[in-house]
């Protein structure tokens, strides 16, 4: 249907379709062309998945992993590939995009593991008052349909794979419309799972941009599961259109690291910049703000002073770096804004505020107030405000006035202080002594509020994606 060469590409530019230019964000060069599909060819994709699915259903639950296997596998093959076009579309530091392959090849591995140990049940009617044995239901996992999945793109990869993969072993067909930064990902990814013996039509790739086609696809009326990450926006957007279509999101984040005064400060300072500022904050589950209790504020922003300028910043072609260029202009720019508005509003710049192009040197802001809109809006870029409070109380009231709830850290040498913090906040996970962060992935992984709608995790995504079916035993007929 499309394929990812850019030479192969231009060649085909004669023909009627619509191609769309990838430009990588570390470069203002063309590093490849998707096609713009229309909505007839979408429709055939969903088609093509539909008829699959009859076949994909019944094929049995082992030879459905031993794809998934081999999948892990051929992906592990192109670790090359994947880290360079990583690099190049999303701008990825080299280590980063190694992990994040290395980590998918492992979480195919073990989302068909996994399936293999998920069993139904039987429920004996006698357990009721005023049943007997003679009645019992034998429970099992059936397969939803086809499932859309909707990818944004900071982990091209990843993300996408942690839909397609528990998806695929449940017995659906998917769609996947990864984010147009990304396609080029996405479609080699793709290719991968075909490599490894997945039938035609049992995985789709349909690329354009989300603004064009997005509505036509959630709103088809033979797409039967709906798995989207991205922001709060175009996922309050999804929601309000479809009908009856369940719905798994994850979705924004404003994740709060909260520090005690009996914290350890080193070791909190060091994860803090560490989570605040990998691949420049494009991480959902990036710390977006710092909640100190003042008797300890002075002294956790020198450590954090001192950690964030051993940050290294630039282009990850050239060297290892952990802050590169935004994904385009307008992420830079918002985040930009933020840094104005922060300074106009007299935070006071700890570090950085610097821009280069789309580069934006790591920043720290001290004396945040709620007044300012870093203090409650998602960069996702290189910008940390810091909050400083008088009590825990109102750290865990800041905490929760957020609209979003996706993680939270708690950093204190007192673990029964961290259970007191951890049951107030209302978040899907809270992170006692170490960094908010997504993995290990079969961890269960939510956000609550504009955060997100159901469970992801290996084991509940693949129980999100499928149904429960009671087949009733009646004996006594
Ligand atoms: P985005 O702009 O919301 O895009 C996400 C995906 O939605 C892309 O594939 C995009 O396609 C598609 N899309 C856009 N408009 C659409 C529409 N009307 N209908 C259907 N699909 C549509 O997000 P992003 O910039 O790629 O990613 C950053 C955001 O994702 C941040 O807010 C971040 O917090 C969130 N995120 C959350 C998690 C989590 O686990 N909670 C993880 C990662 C990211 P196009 O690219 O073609 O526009
Ligand atoms: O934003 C993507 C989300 O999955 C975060 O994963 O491992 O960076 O916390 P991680």
């Amino acid at each position: 249907m499309m394929n990812n060469k850019l030479e192969e590409d231009l060649s085909h530019m004669e023909d009627k379709h619509e191609y769309i230019q990838i430009k990588s964000p570390l470069e203002d060069t063309v590093i490849g062309m998707v096609h713009a599909l229309t909505q007839k060819e979408v429709d055939t994709a969903i088609q093509l998945a539909k008829e699959a699915f009859r076949s994909w259903r019944d094929v049995p639950l082992n030879e459905r992993a031993e794809i998934l296997y081999k999948a892990a596998n051929v992906l592990l093959e192109h670790m090359d590939e994947f880290t360079v076009l990583l690099m190049k579309e999303v701008g990825k530091d080299r280590k980063s995009a190694n992990s994040e392959i290395t980590r998918t090849a492992d979480f195919i591995r073990f989302t068909a593991d996994t399936a293999k140990s998920i069993h139904g049940e039987s429920i004996q009617g006698d357990n009721f008052s005023g049943f007997n044995k003679e009645k019992f239901a034998v429970v099992t996992r059936e397969p939803i349909g086809v499932v859309l999945a909707i990818s944004p793109f900071n982990y091209p990869i990843n993300l996408a794979t942690s839909k397609i993969a528990p998806a695929l072993i449940a017995g659906n067909t998917v769609i996947f419309k990864p984010a147009t930064t990304g396609s080029l990902c996405g479609i080699k990814l793709v290719e991968i799972f075909k490599e490894a013996g997945l039938p035609e039509g049992v995985l789709n790739i349909v690329t354009g941009r989300g603004n064009e086609i997005g509505d036509y696809i959630v709103t088809h009326p033979d797409i039967n599961f709906i798995n989207f990450t991205g922001s709060t926006e175009v996922g309050l957007n999804i929601s309000k259109k479809a009908h009856m279509v369940p719905l798994l999101m994850e979705l924004g984040g404003k994740d709060a690291a909260i520090v005690l005064k009996d914290a350890d400060l080193v070791f909190a300072a060091k994860n803090i910049i560490a989570g605040a500022f990998s691949y420049s904050g494009q991480r959902c589950t990036a710390v977006k703000r710092i909640l100190v209790v003042n008797e300890v504020a002075d002294l956790l922003i020198s450590h954090l002073k001192e950690e964030i300028q051993k940050l290294q910043t630039g282009n990850p072609l050239e060297k290892q770096v952990d802050v590169v260029p935004l994904i385009n202009t307008k992420a830079a720019d918002y985040v930009w804004e933020l840094i104005e508005d922060a300074k106009a509003k007299g935070a006071r710049l700890i570090y950085g505020g610097k821009r280069e192009g789309n580069l934006i040197y790591p920043t720290l802001f001290d004396y945040v107030t709620t007044e300012m809109r870093v203090a409650w809006e998602e960069p996702f870029g290189p910008v940390l405000p810091i909050l400083r409070v008088n009590s825990v109380d109102e750290a865990i009231e800041l905490a929760n006035q957020s609209e979003y709830g996706l993680q939270s850290s708690v950093f204190t040498e007192n673990l029964s202080d961290a259970f007191h913090v951890a049951s107030k906040l209302e978040v899907g996970t809270v992170q006692i002594n170490n960094k908010t962060e997504r993995g290990p992935d079969h961890f269960p992984f939510l956000g609550v509020k504009k955060s997100g709608i159901g469970t992801q995790g290996i084991r509940y995504s693949i129980e999100a994606m499928t149904r429960i079916k009671a087949t009733v035993i009646n004996l006594s007929h």
